[in-house]
């Protein structure tokens, strides 16, 4: 097929067209075979690379007994030699060996005949002209009476065959030699090849719509977030509780028990159960004594730590509780360094606005290993984003009771035109890491963000509440596309 295709081309490339495809491939392979090369050439008909235009034809051709005669002696003549030879053929012995016509025609023509005596079949002529093998020879020239084409039929040498054609001009879109593909394989899409190629079918048709099962928005953005994650080396957290008790949400993190966070304006808590109690002693004391007195380098907020306190059962106000807890779990079990992530809900007691809800999801991300720094951080965050599309940020120094330094991550909103706040960030503080037991050397970096505002950025979304709560509208799910982040290369 390539090879027909290059010829082809080779060809149409310095020639205007090619009057009579037959005798075409003929004249460039004799073995190819012209109903293939049809095959071919109206693939490139449908593509407009060629016109064809169809001719009908018939012609003779010989027959297998036709070419034998070519090869050897026509019938006739052959039994006229067998005649000349040890006193010549019964008639039984004739026929047999030459075919009853083979016979008649050597009788008409007078080559043979019978011995009186021995009544076998002996020549009469000397010698001989086999005009049926010369006629046969020289089929296109010799073949034009009516009478002798009839006879050569009948005769079995030679047959009326269809001899279709077609003549191939240029087409339209000559230049244009690509095949349509059939396939849209995984190396295209790798290096985005596929835009070059033309399909068999059409790999822009949008595919039908189910009528059930639509993804929500923001578990779509979630989808994308986690293989943002995945793809870094990220481990994901078990975040499957809503409620926690103080002590990880807050006394883990260095949070003193008089801090505003810890206030029922902002935090939910339970009433039943109202307490709980699942951190151990020796954990327990070290939070206490870092809070109170102080530890590791630090002089701690000095003030009357209460257990009570740090009993109470409340509404996850972050996931860093999870982290905490992932962490101590780390430090128990033998540090190892680890990365790890997790997207879940958190619940705050915020007045409801456009855009604060008293339950969003956050986004949260985790290193920890000896000798991390700043710069890793800054690093890790700006691939993290640069993953998401947004290359252009810029960090702020902040405050969070558990991370010291803290920076507050801004990016480039093209829209709005300025910079908008994405999340916070920073490096856990010794007196969150040592009373869990992880070695002093051990740096545990991390970020966390909201999964609504990027979600909001991507469908263009105003109100908060128009893809959270009670308030939202079916079609709006139903009728949002999937969520790409392409990644900057
Ligand atoms: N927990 C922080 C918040 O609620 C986010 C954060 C996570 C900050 C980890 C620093 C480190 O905003």
């Amino acid at each position: 097929k390539d090879q027909f295709n290059n010829k082809l081309f080779e060809y149409l490339d310095s020639n205007n067209e090619i009057v009579n495809s037959r005798e075409w491939v003929k004249s460039v392979n004799e073995q190819w075979d012209h109903q293939d090369a049809v095959g071919i050439l109206k693939s490139w008909e449908s593509l407009g690379t060629v016109v064809l235009t169809f001719v009908n034809a018939t012609g003779l051709l010989l027959t297998e007994k036709g070419k034998q005669a070519v090869a050897n002696g026509s019938p006739e003549a052959l039994l006229w030699a067998a005649c000349g030879v040890d006193g010549g053929l019964t008639p039984k012995e004739a026929s047999d060996r030459f075919g009853p016509t083979a016979f008649g025609a050597a009788r008409s023509k007078k080559w043979i005949d019978t011995d009186k005596v021995t009544k076998k079949l002996v020549q009469s002529a000397t010698s001989i002209t086999d005009a049926t093998r010369e006629i046969l020879s020289d089929l296109t020239n010799r073949l034009k009476e009516t009478k002798d084409i009839n006879d050569m039929k009948k005769s079995g040498f030679v047959e009326e065959k269809n001899l279709n054609y077609c003549k191939i001009n240029k087409g339209e879109k000559y230049g244009n030699r690509k095949k349509k593909q059939a396939d849209l394989t995984l190396d295209m899409l790798k290096d985005d090849a596929w835009a070059q190629e033309e399909f068999k079918f059409n790999v822009n048709s949008k595919g039908l719509v189910p009528d059930s099962g639509f993804r929500h928005p923001l578990s779509k953005v979630k989808a994308e977030f986690k293989q943002i994650f995945l793809d870094m080396g990220f481990q994901e957290m078990p975040t499957m509780n809503y409620v926690e008790n103080s002590f990880w949400n807050f006394d883990a993190l260095f949070q003193p028990q008089q801090h505003p966070a810890r206030d029922s304006h902002d935090t939910f808590f339970l009433s039943d159960p109202e307490k709980s109690h699942d951190f151990t002693d020796d954990h327990l004391e070290k939070v206490k004594t870092v809070h109170s007195k102080g530890g590791y380098g630090s002089i701690g907020y000095i003030y009357d730590w209460k257990l009570e306190e740090a009993e109470k059962n409340i509404l996850r106000t972050h996931t860093t509780a999870v982290s905490a807890r992932m962490l101590y779990k780390l430090a128990q079990t033998g540090f190892k360094p680890q990365k790890f992530f997790s997207i879940d809900r958190v619940f705050r007691n915020e007045s409801l606005d456009a855009t604060h809800l008293a339950e969003f999801h956050q986004v949260e991300g985790v290193i920890a290993d000896k000798e991390i720094s700043l710069s890793h951080l800054i690093a890790v965050i700006s691939e993290f984003f640069r993953r998401l599309g947004i290359d252009n940020i810029r960090f702020k120094p902040a405050y969070n009771p558990y991370t010291e330094p803290s920076m507050e991550i801004f990016g480039y909103h093209p829209q709005l035109k300025r910079f908008v706040e994405l999340g916070n960030s920073g490096i856990f503080r010794p007196e969150m890491l040592r009373p869990m037991g992880l070695p002093e050397d051990v740096r545990v970096a991390a970020w966390g963000l909201s999964l609504e505002r990027p979600t909001m950025i991507k469908y263009e979304i105003d109100n908060i509440r128009s893809i959270f709560g009670n308030n939202i509208n079916v079609n709006f799910i139903q009728n949002n596309p999937i969520c790409m982040f392409k990644p900057l290369k």
